[in-house]
Parts: structure tokens; C-alpha cells; sequence
């Protein structure tokens, strides 16, 4: 896109996320020629390394985490020239004034428009020093009326209501909310994608998506992995706030929110927002009835076809052998507005399930029981539709059909579609798309200010009530298993957790 040249300035270049995603979306950008043709990537680090051997980190990288790729030959030596590394600690002025100088004389020697892209990609706890000497250096703001200025902001985006409250507060003394891409990479994934096309551009889904049609609703992110050697992050974060505070309750928003009046990215966020604020707030009772947390012991998985026997949480490195941490929770909200009243919303989550599978799955109620009940019972199941988000992104929708043969059975069938058959191209990573989006200007798949703390509003008094509640005796459900046998209390009577085989 000729009208986006840019630099996009990346902090937490050596860290692993860089390595595993966010490189390997760049040059694969680079590959299908979807980056602009004037661009520049800048390293911003501590370690001593000039450009000639961050070029080679990156190509390793994406050689060990993207290997398809390729990165070889004139395609590659083309992307590679547009790397640059400046080497700084975060917290040296200095280094933040070098940085401007290699942008300035970069947008001359490029063409670069003056557009900037800052990317923070570093642990959490560097977010506040670099907004902070971003805005001293002066690059918070447009270098010229024409040109741009945007800021793309990782997760974990705080660690409760508070701290997510203070950065946004950090954030908007130096950048306006337009400039300010909070990343939820869930929204970049294809299939969650589709929720809205699925629920708007069809009209056999959205006049029964509601209280009177529906059952309840379940939202599973399981996991085969572990820890995977963030043993220290994972164990101040736990999985409430690793996937049910972002990836989690982004899903349950997109599956529960109204219509937009646009495609416009506020006009989608408002709608999200209206929805995360109708969630019933938790109070200590609620949390104690309406959430279930574990935590993996030693156990027995299969993993790329082999079963494996693999370490206890506890046993993990960077864990702490008494550790509390949930690495398991199941949560039942409850949206208070007209639509879903009465409707359970419930989200499992967990490490080390037998499975790796994010899926929605929206239960509708039992036909009444009159026509068929007495000769097909058996057969006569309520309807059912599942958004499978990862792997094999698709959907289907389970309805009840004769089977051949005289008298009358009743069984349920499956109306599917798979992306991998429908569409005869690949599903790209959603760093990807975020990160083109962030380039082309539109954030309605990134997360506004509002949204992100709504979402802690919520998960912040649970996360404190498990403070107080007694904890339940950790290991409590082995690895390998779909998590501990309470979480099934949560459920109503004749509800189940759907567990993907
Ligand atoms: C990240 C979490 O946000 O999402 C990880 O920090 C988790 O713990 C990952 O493994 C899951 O992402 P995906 O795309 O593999 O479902």
C-alpha cells in the first residue's frame, strides 16, 4: 500500500515473541507483497549486536518458528536490508534521541513519509518507561500534518483494574486513543473473525440468538502445553488473566454483543463495551458458586500423536513449588440486559487438556415435547451450533433428522464447513492481519481503553475474592484430563461441558 510507508520501531526485539510471531509475520507480509514498498523496522535493544547480526537473529528465527517461509535468497536479502538495529538500554534518553535521529534520516533516505509505528513487545513491566520516554524525545507526536504516529500496545495490557487503569492513563497523556493499538491477537484469528460475518450477513442465526431460543453458551480455550518455559510470568498471571480477561471475554463479546450501526472500529467497540459492562458483577458469593480453578499435577498426554508423560505444574521451572496459581478456571457469567437474561455464558480454560481446541459452542433449548417425544426420545437432542475457532477453523450446526428406514427415528446430524475445504487458500496467522491493520490505519480489531478495563471491571473482584476463599488442595486435576471434576457443578441440571474429541 503505497499511501502507508512507515518505520515501525520495535521494543522487546530480542524477546520471544518477536522471534516466534512477530517476525515471521513481517516476512511473510514481505512475501504475499502486502507491506508497504518504503518501509524500515528498528530494532530497539539492549544487547550488543549491530544490523549485520540482528538480520541473522531474525533469519534464524523464522527459520526455527516459520520454516515454510523460507527465508532465503533475493526475497529475503530485500527484506533484510530494511532491518536496522540501535542499540540503547529502555531507560536511556539518550538512546530515545539516537532514535529519532535514525528516523529522521531514514524518512529521508527511504521516503518514509514521516509515519511511525511503535511497537512495545516487552514484558509488561517496560510499557510505562518507554511511553514515558517516547513522549520526552518528542515522538508521540505527527512529524508533519500529513504524517502519522501510532502506538502498538502487547499484553498483558495491566494485571487488574487498577494497573490497566494507569496505563491507559500513561498512554493517553502522550498518545490520543485513535493513535493507541492494544493487541487482543484473538481478533486477528480468522475465525473469530467471523463471528460477526456468521451472526450479520445471515438471517438463520440472529433472530434466535437470544434468551428465548438459546440454553447457554460455552467458550473453551483448552491447551495442550504447559508453561513452556515462562514458569516466572505464568505464575504471577494465572490463567484468568492470560486468556479469560482478553482472548476469552472478546470471544463472549462478539458472540453476545448487538449490531454495530457500522463496520467503523467505534462503532464496534461501543457495542463490546455495552457489552462487557452488562456482565453481573461478582461478588465474593458469586465467586465462590460460580467459578471453579485448578491446577495440573504429573500426567499423561498426547502430544503430536505420542503420549507423553509430563511434569506437575508445580514441577515447572520458574514455578513455585506451593504455588496457587490456577492453571485451569471455568467461570459462569451472566449478562444482565434484554436480550440474554437468564442465559449462562460459561468459559473453561485451561493448560494441559487432553486437547488443543477453541471452540464456541451455542446450545439451543429442546423443541416442546410433544410431537416426537414418545416414539424418538432418544434421537430428539436440542440443536447446536459450534464455531470452531483452532485448529480446523469452521463451523457446524448439529439438527435433528430421520433415519432411513421405516417408523420414525430420530438422530442428529451435522451441517459443517471447514475453511481448509471451503476456501482454497491458507489461514494466515492473526499477527498478520494485526499488524497490516495497525500499518493501514484501523483498530476495529484491536481493543479501546474502555474495553480493556471493562473487561478487568469484571475480573478483577474474582481474581480477589480467590484471594480470600479457601483455595482447593492444588494439584487437583491431572494433566491430560479436562480439568477438575467441580468444574461440572457449575453447569444446570442437563447441561454438559462440551469436551472436543
Ligand atoms: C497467549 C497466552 O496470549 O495466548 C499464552 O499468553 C497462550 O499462554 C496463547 O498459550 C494461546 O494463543 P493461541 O493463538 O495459540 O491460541
Amino acid at each position: 500500500d503505497v499511501t502507508n510507508p512507515c518505520a515501525l520501531v520495535l521494543f522487546g526485539s530480542t524477546g520471544d515473541l518477536t522471534r516466534r510471531k512477530i517476525m515471521p509475520a513481517l516476512y511473510s507480509l514481505a512475501k504475499q507483497k502486502l507491506l508497504p514498498p518504503a518501509f524500515a523496522i528498528i530494532a530497539f535493544a539492549r544487547r550488543d549486536k549491530d544490523d549485520a547480526t540482528y538480520r541473522e537473529d531474525v533469519r534464524a528465527a523464522i527459520r526455527e518458528f516459520a520454516p515454510s517461509l523460507q527465508p532465503e535468497g533475493p526475497e529475503w536479502e530485500a527484506f533484510a536490508q530494511n532491518i536496522f538495529y540501535l542499540r540503547s538500554t529502555l531507560d536511556d534518553s539518550e538512546g530515545y534521541h539516537r532514535l529519532a535521529n535514525l528516523l529522521d534520516t531514514l524518512d529521508q533516505e527511504r521516503q518514509l513519509g514521516g509515519n511511525r509505528l511503535f511497537y512495545l513487545a516487552t514484558p509488561p513491566e517496560n510499557f510505562l518507561e518507554i511511553i514515558d520516554h517516547l513522549g520526552r524525545a518528542g515522538l508521540n507526536r505527527q512529524k508533519t500534518p500529513q504524517s502519522w504516529t501510532r502506538i502498538v500496545v502487547e499484553k498483558p495490557f495491566g494485571y487488574d483494574l487498577a494497573s490497566a487503569r494507569q496505563l491507559n492513563a500513561e498512554l493517553r497523556a502522550r498518545f490520543r486513543e485513535e493513535q493507541i493499538y492494544r493487541i487482543d491477537h484473538y481478533l486477528g484469528k480468522e475465525a473469530v473473525q467471523n463471528i460477526l460475518v456468521l451472526r450479520f450477513a445471515n438471517h438463520i442465526f440472529e433472530p434466535l440468538f437470544n434468551k428465548n431460543y438459546i440454553d447457554h453458551v460455552q467458550i473453551i480455550v483448552a491447551e495442550t502445553i504447559g508453561v513452556e518455559g515462562r514458569g516466572n510470568y505464568f505464575d504471577k498471571s494465572g490463567i484468568t488473566r492470560d486468556i479469560i480477561q482478553n482472548h476469552a471475554l472478546q470471544v463472549l463479546t462478539l458472540v453476545a454483543m448487538e449490531p454495530p450501526i457500522s463496520l467503523h472500529a467505534d462503532a464496534i467497540r461501543d457495542e463490546k463495551v455495552k457489552t462487557l459492562r452488562s456482565l453481573r458483577p461478582f461478588s465474593q458469593e458469586d465467586v465462590a458458586q460460580r467459578t471453579v480453578r485448578g491446577q495440573y499435577g504429573p500426567g499423561k498426554l498426547v502430544i503430536d500423536g505420542k503420549e507423553v508423560e509430563v511434569p506437575g505444574y508445580r514441577e515447572e521451572e520458574g514455578v513455585d513449588p506451593k504455588s496457587t496459581t490456577e492453571t485451569f478456571a471455568a467461570i459462569h457469567f451472566a449478562l444482565e440486559n434484554w436480550r440474554w437474561a437468564g442465559v449462562p455464558f460459561y468459559v473453561l480454560a485451561g493448560k494441559r487438556l487432553p486437547k488443543r481446541v477453541t471452540e464456541v459452542q451455542i446450545q439451543f433449548k429442546a423443541v416442546p415435547d410433544v410431537l416426537f417425544a414418545r416414539t424418538a426420545a432418544e434421537g430428539l437432542r436440542p440443536n447446536r451450533l459450534v464455531i470452531r475457532i483452532q485448529p480446523d477453523e469452521g463451523a457446524f450446526f448439529e439438527v435433528c433428522s430421520k433415519v432411513p428406514g421405516p417408523g420414525l427415528k430420530i438422530q442428529t446430524v451435522q451441517m459443517d464447513f471447514k475453511y481448509g475445504s471451503a476456501f482454497n487458500v491458507p489461514v494466515h496467522d492473526a499477527y498478520e492481519r494485526l499488524l497490516l491493520d495497525a500499518i493501514r490505519g484501523d483498530a476495529s480489531l484491536f481493543a479501546r481503553g474502555d474495553e480493556v478495563e471493562a473487561a478487568w471491571e469484571v475480573v478483577t473482584p474474582i481474581l480477589e475474592a480467590w484471594e480470600h476463599l479457601t483455595c482447593p488442595v492444588f494439584p487437583n486435576y491431572p494433566a491430560g484430563t479436562w480439568g477438575p471434576k467441580a468444574a461440572a457443578d457449575l453447569l444446570r441440571e442437563g447441561q454438559v461441558w462440551r469436551m472436543p474429541q
